[in-house]
């Protein structure tokens, strides 16, 4: 649904997106992950046609960012929540989204229609005729995602949608995006927010300036280290650390105070063997645990990387 080649846009001599080259499925919830500055914002703006690109090439479906007749068609296509949301305080929520449509040209009869879709998708159709001054910040930003659907685009660009919310109003947007997504609608999702991203997008890309990776949330935390199992006990005896090493499954010991750190072959099959092991040689077992590495430790390594 959304491709990019070699997507590269300069402010003067400085490059804010390098030579990307991307593709997002359609239906799919793509999570675009980067520090501040990272070119996030500036990659949305080019693929939705609202500034031009430097060189490569962008398509969202069959449309290319490159020709003035095809960026008309991708405007109507895609909605955009832009990082800064300006609505109209005084006006009922009902009016806000109605304006916008109006911009559109949805005609009237399905403008009506799809406001009440997405007010009551949203839980606000009882108070749709109060003013959005009126509204908490999460729902304001409901609003306005409401507004970038009011076309009802295929493809929607949310750029930061819960930055500045506190972790409730978070959550009711978080909540709204996975309605979306059951709506088969692509998402491309810009955030700093590593456990939004976990939690929303069926792929992540990690971006600075240049793209560093496009993977799975569960490939990603796989991609750093295997996972390990952890046994804390009262204290570490040798003849514990003799039986652990005599197990054929154990392919890794560290101990750490009182805890012995495992790469384990299977740790569903091999584990119960582990603790029974520890137990015959008089090991006191406090807690077993699993020790992955999370999206945060990937993602903080792979940018530091790209900064050395
Ligand atoms: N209109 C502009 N003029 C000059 N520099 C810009 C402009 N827009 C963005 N930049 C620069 O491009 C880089 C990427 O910015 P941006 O796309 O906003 O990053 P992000 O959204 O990932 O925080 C930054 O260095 C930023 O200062
Ligand atoms: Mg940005």
């Amino acid at each position: 649904m959304i491709d990019t080649e070699n997507l590269t846009r300069k402010f003067g001599n400085r490059t804010a997106v390098d030579n990307v080259t991307l593709h997002v499925d359609e239906g799919e919830v793509f999570g675009f992950l980067g520090p501040n500055g990272a070119g996030k914002t500036t990659t949305v703006r080019m693929l939705c046609c609202l500034i031009g690109k430097t060189s490569g090439n962008a398509r969202i479906a069959d449309f290319s960012v490159d020709n003035a007749a095809d960026c008309l068609k991708i405007r109507k296509m895609v909605g955009i929540l832009p990082e800064n949301v300006g609505l109209y305080e005084s006006l009922s929520a009902y009016r806000n989204l109605d304006f916008y449509g109006k911009l559109y040209e949805v005609p009237e009869a399905k403008r009506r229609e799809n406001i009440e879709h997405l007010l009551r998708l949203l839980g606000i159709w009882e108070r749709r005729e109060d003013a959005v001054g009126t509204f908490s910040k999460g729902t304001k930003q409901k609003i306005a995602i409401a507004r970038a659907l009011i076309h009802d685009p295929q493809v929607l660009f949310l750029d930061e949608p819960t930055s500045n919310l506190d972790p409730e109003a978070s959550k009711t947007v978080r909540d709204f995006v996975l309605d979306l997504k059951k709506e088969k609608r692509t998402i491309f999702l810009n955030t700093h927010n590593l456990d939004e991203a976990e939690r929303l997008c069926d792929r992540i890309a990690i971006l600075k300036t240049r793209l560093i990776v496009v993977d799975s949330p569960k490939n990603l935390e796989r991609s750093l280290y295997n996972r390990k199992t952890i046994v804390h006990l009262d204290s570490v005896t040798s003849p514990v650390l003799a039986a652990v090493k005599g197990l054929s499954a154990v392919k890794s010991l560290k101990t750490s105070d009182n805890k012995l750190i495992l790469d384990i072959d299977d740790p569903e099959r091999d584990n119960p063997e582990l603790v029974r092991a520890i137990v015959a040689a008089g090991g006191n077992i406090q807690f077993v645990t699993e020790l992955r590495s999370t999206l945060e430790d990937v993602y903080l390594k792979l940018i530091r990387e790209a900064s050395a």
